[in-house]
């Protein structure tokens, strides 16, 4: 099978078989099909897209690159979550600790924050102490005792996709839906879950900016987790502005923090999000039959304080101090902070998550090159969100400043990132669809 006449055919826009697609990934990974034919077959993909069934056989191909976590030995169904990356989108450190909490067992691989997006791996490192740098077995041991455990990927993991991820960020190939779907569901298949719930964002802090490709995304990613065998659900989030008020490590910490200690409002963003998408969790584990059910264990997982002792938990076994669970102000101690005011009464109509998401990035919250350095404690803090009224003076948003150098290229970003307009709009709604088998 020659490579050469493999490119040629996807690009004329034919089906490739089972084995033609086995033979292009394992030729990749062994060196006999090189980077550039690689790049000209992804570019292929991309303008004439792969059928439900080819896309299931590139994530097989690509699962079966690297090792095959084994958590067979683990009690319970384990429900991984996954997201397709946001702004504020702090979840995974409510969700985890709250699922555990109501008897689900949670061994989560998660990543580090690339360009605007947070990564969970960065915003649990805030609290000082926390490596999340462990071995599989070092997770086996974590989830035995206390149910929960979130840590790096480890190295071994779909090998074919990280060589596959850093062609296609350098080749314009990243955009494509069978791409993006049989990355992320190679990785979370290889991760040895029994049930996958996906939580796609849409809006323009995402990587799918209208529903239409945010529901195809799904779609897809759930037909391949049942093609599979593996049981997936697909909720589509908003991301038209950040979903938590919190942008930064260690905000978005006390963010996740105040959602477990019950301090916020039923109608806070972060938090209906977290409900929504842990219920979905609790039903794919098999731990509650109707979502009114996992609403009320989770709610009484809050209540109790459960679910913030889960955390507390999970940061001890980590090596963390869990003393920041008792005062999460001090994770942003910043230098100084600075107040982002209304220059006029009205209603809040738009709020930029890319926007918002890059100048705290440039306020050092995030890297643009894997191996940059982050400031755990630099970010920002929303005040308002879309549909709020404001009145000239007020606060819209509070930033958290280290580094006066990086401030004038957030400030410009921020300028254009929000809208204060005469007629008051309604706050945009949160869940847009939910895509099951
Ligand atoms: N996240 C991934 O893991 N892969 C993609 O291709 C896009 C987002």
């Amino acid at each position: 099978m020659r490579m050469v006449d493999l490119i040629l055919k996807k690009r004329a826009g034919f089906e490739l078989t089972s084995e033609e697609i086995h033979s292009i990934i394992d030729g990749y990974c062994k060196g006999a099909v090189e980077d550039y034919q690689m790049a000209a077959f992804m570019m292929a993909v991309c303008f004439t897209g792969m059928t439900y069934g080819e896309t299931a056989q590139l994530t097989d191909a690509m699962l079966h690159s690297g090792e095959i976590v084994d958590l067979s030995d683990l009690p319970g169904v384990k429900v991984d979550k996954h997201s397709t990356g946001g702004v504020g989108d702090t979840t995974t450190l409510v969700i985890a600790p709250l699922v555990a909490a109501c008897g689900g067992t949670v061994a989560k691989m998660s990543g580090r924050g690339l360009g605007h997006t947070g990564g969970t791996l960065d915003k649990l490192e805030s609290i000082p102490g926390v490596n999340v740098e462990r071995s599989v077995d070092d997770m086996r041991d974590i989830v035995k005792r206390t149910g929960v455990c979130v840590i790096g990927q480890s190295g071994n993991l779909v090998p074919a996709d990280k060589k596959m991820y850093a062609l296609r960020d350098v080749t314009g190939t990243v955009k494509s839906i069978p791409l993006i779907a049989s990355s992320i569901m190679s990785k979370k298949l290889a991760a040895g879950t029994d049930a996958i719930l996906l939580d796609v964002k849409v809006g323009n802090g995402a990587f799918m900016e209208t529903l239409e490709e945010a529901r195809e995304l799904a779609h897809t990613m759930v037909g391949i987790g049942k093609h599979l065998g593996k049981r997936t659900v697909a909720v589509i989030t908003d991301m038209n502005q950040p979903l938590g008020a919190a942008i930064g490590n260690g905000l978005e910490m006390w963010d996740a923090i105040r959602v477990l200690s019950g301090k916020v409002q039923k109608r806070d963003l972060l938090y209906e999000v977290c409900i929504l998408l842990a219920s979905y969790m609790l039903l794919l584990g098999g731990i509650a039959q109707t979502k009114e059910q996992a609403e009320k264990m989770l709610n009484e997982a809050i209540e109790s304080g459960r679910g913030l002792m889960k955390l507390r938990e999970l940061i001890e076994a980590l090596g963390g101090d869990t003393s920041y669970i008792d005062s999460p102000e001090r994770l942003f101690n910043t230098r100084r902070t600075l107040d982002i005011c209304a220059d006029k009464d009205g209603y809040i109509t738009h709020m930029d998550a890319l926007k918002i998401g890059v100048a705290s990035s440039e306020l050092g919250a995030g890297r643009e090159k894997k191996r940059d350095k982050i400031d755990p404690a630099v970010g920002i803090l929303l005040k308002k969100r879309i549909g709020d009224a404001v009145v000239s003076g007020e606060s819209v948003m509070t930033l958290y400043i280290n580094d006066e150098s990086r401030l004038t290229e957030a400030l410009e970003l921020i300028d254009a990132a929000y809208n204060i307009g005469a007629e008051p709009v309604a706050p945009p709604s949160m869940v847009h669809d939910i895509i099951t088998e």
